[in-house]
């Protein structure tokens, strides 16, 4: 079966309702509304409540993107959790969304890729259903990095918040849906970009930490900006390469929203018009792998993507990772 059947079919966010402003986090640390605003693009970002799990939010976004699919949950074969905060190791996230929802017929896991792990999660399940082991994937960006934040850390606390956005991936038209996909690793870059450090086999609780670590995001930011700005620009070409198209023909760039200067370089580099880049990183700061779900769903209802449009979607962060998808939407 060609790759060209098979396309997201529905979309869906959740957000927690609380809000946090840049003047709340100056309460926190010492900056400034204009530095964040300025070095980052951020104004606020959203923060679970301490009942809200990453699950808690995935499961809201999943209905909403199997309702606006037209899909029930018992036609879900599959669940995809994309995460770097899953509610614990095991049982995993996925499994847990799958109970709530009722997707009884579904397979159900988590992917571990970062920011990246969206895209990553969309080539897997699209392979599923080109392939015809599957007709309908789940697959869920969803984070609360504010579990994993250190609020004393300026250069961090900043930057992260909480989400969860969610797609139906299924059979389309010819002519719409999933062209190329461009998937990469640089296990060298691990230690430039960590979090939730604490309860896996290596440092199992806070007592087993070396001197210096904590359990919450640390990042070389420098280095990560470098990294994010070159990743943005080479997977934007590669994947269009990849599906037999050039930055002409693009229409969407839905990129991974980490810092708006990353985004705004990028762009520059590859001399797109920035009306054909999504950008919302204003209201949420970076939610890792929720992100570009949430980006998807917020451009779609805002009437920014348009049947027929060439989209490309790229992620890039820990691991260090970057996956880029090119589809016709
Ligand atoms: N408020 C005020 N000052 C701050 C600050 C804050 N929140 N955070 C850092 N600074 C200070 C630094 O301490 C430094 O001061 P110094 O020169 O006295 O040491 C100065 O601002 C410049 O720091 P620098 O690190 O050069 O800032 P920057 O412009 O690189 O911005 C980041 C810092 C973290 C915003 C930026 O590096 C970044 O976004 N990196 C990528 C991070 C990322 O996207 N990670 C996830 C990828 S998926």
């Amino acid at each position: 079966m060609s790759m060209a059947t098979v396309g997201i079919i529905g979309t869906g966010m959740f957000v927690p309702s609380n809000v946090l402003t840049n003047a709340d986090v100056q309460q926190y640390v010492d900056t400034t509304d204009e530095w964040i605003r300025t070095r980052t693009g951020i104004l606020e970002r959203r923060i679970a409540a301490p009942d809200e799990a990453t699950s808690d939010l995935a499961v809201v976004a999943a209905q909403r993107a199997m309702e606006q699919a037209g899909v029930g949950a018992a036609d879900i074969d599959c669940i995809i959790v994309a995460t770097m905060t899953p509610d614990m190791m095991c049982p995993s996230t996925a499994c847990l969304v799958q109970a709530r929802i009722g997707a009884h017929r579904a397979a159900a896991f988590d992917l571990s890729a970062a920011c990246s792990g969206f895209v990553y999660a969309l080539a897997m399940a699209s392979q599923c259903i080109a392939t015809g082991m599957y007709r309908h994937v789940l697959v869920i960006g969803a984070e609360v990095l504010s579990r994993v934040t250190d609020y004393t850390d300026r250069n961090t606390c900043i930057l992260f918040g909480d989400g969860a956005g969610a797609v139906v991936l299924g059979p389309t038209d010819a002519g719409r849906g999933f062209r190329a996909f461009s998937l990469g690793a640089d296990g060298h870059g691990a230690p430039l970009l960590r979090g939730g450090c604490v309860g896996g086999s290596r440092y199992p609780s806070e007592q087993h930490l070396p001197e210096g670590m904590t359990r919450c995001i640390w990042q070389n930011g420098k280095e990560v900006f470098k990294f994010a700005v070159r990743t943005l620009e080479q997977q934007t070409i590669a994947v269009l390469a990849k599906a037999g198209l050039t930055i002409a023909d693009l229409d969407m760039l839905v990129p991974h929203q980490a810092n708006v200067r990353i985004i705004d370089a990028a762009v520059e580099k590859l001399r797109l018009d920035p009306q054909k880049v999504f950008v919302n990183i204003a209201s949420y700061g970076n939610m890792s792998a929720a992100t570009i779900p949430i980006a998807l769903a917020e451009a779609q209802s805002l009437g920014r993507l348009r049947a027929g449009h060439t989209v490309v979607l790229v992620g890039f962060g820990g691991g260090l990772t970057w996956g880029a998808a090119a589809l016709v939407w």
